[in-house]
C-alpha cells in the first residue's frame, strides 16, 4: 500500500511531538533538568546536546529512510551507496561521538574532588536512610539523618561511604551521582547555585525500601544556614509541655535510647537516626511522611508497613497514649 509522503512526514512529525510531551515533567525538587547547582548546570548541558545531535541524526535517517521507500525511485548507484554507507555508518558516528566523549571529559574535573572546598560533610548510606555528619564549630561532629543543608554558591566537598551495601548517593538538581561502597570512601563536590528546597535519592538498588531511601536537601543564604548548624551542634532542648515530658520518660524507658541517640539525654544508641533535633526535620523515614505528630506516632507504630525490611521494630504493643505522647516529645525536638 502507498502512503504518501507528505502524510508520512506528517506522522514522524507527530511521533517526535510525543516522545518529547514527557520532557514537560522535568521541572520540580528533583529534576536534573532544572539545575540549580554548576555539576548540574554541565549534566543538563551535556543532555540538551546530546539530545539535539540524537533529534538531528534521527531526522536524517528518516528522510534517507523516506526517499529509499519512495517507489518511483529511479535507479539504484552501487557508488553512492557505498559512500552513504562509510559516510553515514563510520565517519560521522565516530567523528559525532568522538567528540561527544571529549566534550563529556572535560566536564570530568569540575565534578571532581579538591582542594578548594568550603565546606566538607560526610554520609553514610545506610539500610535505608542518610546518616549525615557535619563539622561543628568546635571540631565536635554533628550528626543529622536524611537532611542536608547547604549554603548556596559555596562548594561543598561530601565523603560518601557505606558499611554494608552499595548505594547511590543522588540530588538530581544539584549534581551528578556517586556510589556510596562498603569499604572504600568516593568524594563529590556540589555547588549549589539557587536557595531553595531539592531532593535526593539513591540511585543503586540497595535492598527492599530501596526507593524509600530519600532525603530532603535545603540550600539557603550563609547567613542561615550557619544560623542552622550552630542550633544543630545544641543539645536538645528540654520538653516544655506534661505530655512531651510524659514522652521522654516512655522514650528512655522503652528502650528507643539503645539505638537512637539525643544529645542531651540519656539515649546514647549509635545504630539508627541521631534524633536530637528531629522535630525541626522537613520529613522523617528518609523523606517518607512530613515531620508532624501524626507521622511520629504512625512511624512508632507501624514501621513495617510504612518502609519494608526496616531495622527498626513496630512498636504497635504500646498503648496508643504512650506512642502519642512520644510523637509529641519528638515533635518538639526542634
Ligand atoms: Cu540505598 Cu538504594
Amino acid at each position: 500500500m502507498d502512503v504518501p509522503l507528505s502524510r508520512r512526514v506528517t506522522a514522524a512529525t507527530v511521533c517526535l511531538l510525543l516522545a518529547m510531551a514527557p520532557l514537560g515533567g522535568c521541572e520540580g525538587p528533583q529534576s536534573a533538568l532544572h539545575p540549580a547547582g554548576v555539576g548540574a548546570e554541565q549534566i543538563a548541558n551535556l543532555f540538551w546536546w546530546m539530545a539535539g545531535i540524537a533529534a538531528l541524526i534521527w531526522m536524517v535517517v528518516i528522510a534517507v529512510a523516506l526517499y529509499s521507500s519512495q517507489p518511483d525511485r529511479s535507479s539504484y548507484h552501487p557508488r553512492e551507496t557505498a559512500w552513504l554507507i562509510i559516510g553515514g555508518g563510520a565517519a560521522v558516528p565516530t567523528l559525532l561521538l568522538g567528540g561527544l566523549l571529549v566534550f563529556g571529559l572535560t566536564l570530568l574535573p569540575e565534578s571532581r574532588s579538591d582542594t578548594q572546598v568550603d565546606l566538607r560533610i560526610s554520609v553514610s548510606g545506610e539500610q535505608w536512610w542518610w546518616r549525615v555528619r557535619y563539622p561543628g564549630v568546635d571540631g565536635e561532629t554533628v550528626e543529622l539523618a536524611n537532611e542536608i543543608r547547604l549554603p548556596v554558591n559555596q562548594r561543598a566537598e561530601f565523603t560518601l561511604s557505606s558499611p554494608d551495601v552499595i548505594h547511590s548517593f543522588w540530588i538530581p538538581s544539584l549534581g551528578g551521582k556517586m556510589d556510596m561502597i562498603p569499604g572504600r570512601t568516593t568524594r563529590l563536590v556540589l555547588e549549589p547555585t539557587r536557595t531553595g528546597v531539592y531532593r535526593g535519592a539513591c540511585a543503586e538498588y540497595c535492598g527492599a525500601s530501596h526507593a524509600y531511601m530519600n532525603m530532603d536537601v535545603v540550600v539557603m543564604e550563609p547567613e542561615a544556614f550557619a544560623d542552622w548548624l550552630r542550633k544543630q551542634a545544641a543539645p536538645a532542648r528540654p520538653p516544655a509541655g506534661e505530655k512531651a515530658r510524659a514522652g521522654r520518660r516512655y522514650f528512655l524507658a522503652n528502650g528507643c535510647g539503645a539505638c537512637h541517640r539525643i544529645r542531651g539525654t540519656g539515649a546514647d544508641g549509635r545504630i539508627a537516626p541521631d534524633l536530637t533535633h528531629v522535630g525541626s526535620r522537613l520529613s522523617i523515614g528518609a523523606s517518607l511522611l512530613p515531620a508532624s505528630p501524626e507521622s511520629f506516632a504512625r512511624w512508632i507504630s507501624h514501621t513495617e508497613l510504612i518502609k519494608p525490611d526496616v531495622k527498626m521494630p513496630s512498636f504497635a504493643m504500646l498503648p496508643d497514649s504512650q506512642i502519642a505522647a512520644m510523637a509529641a516529645y519528638l515533635s518538639e525536638l526542634k
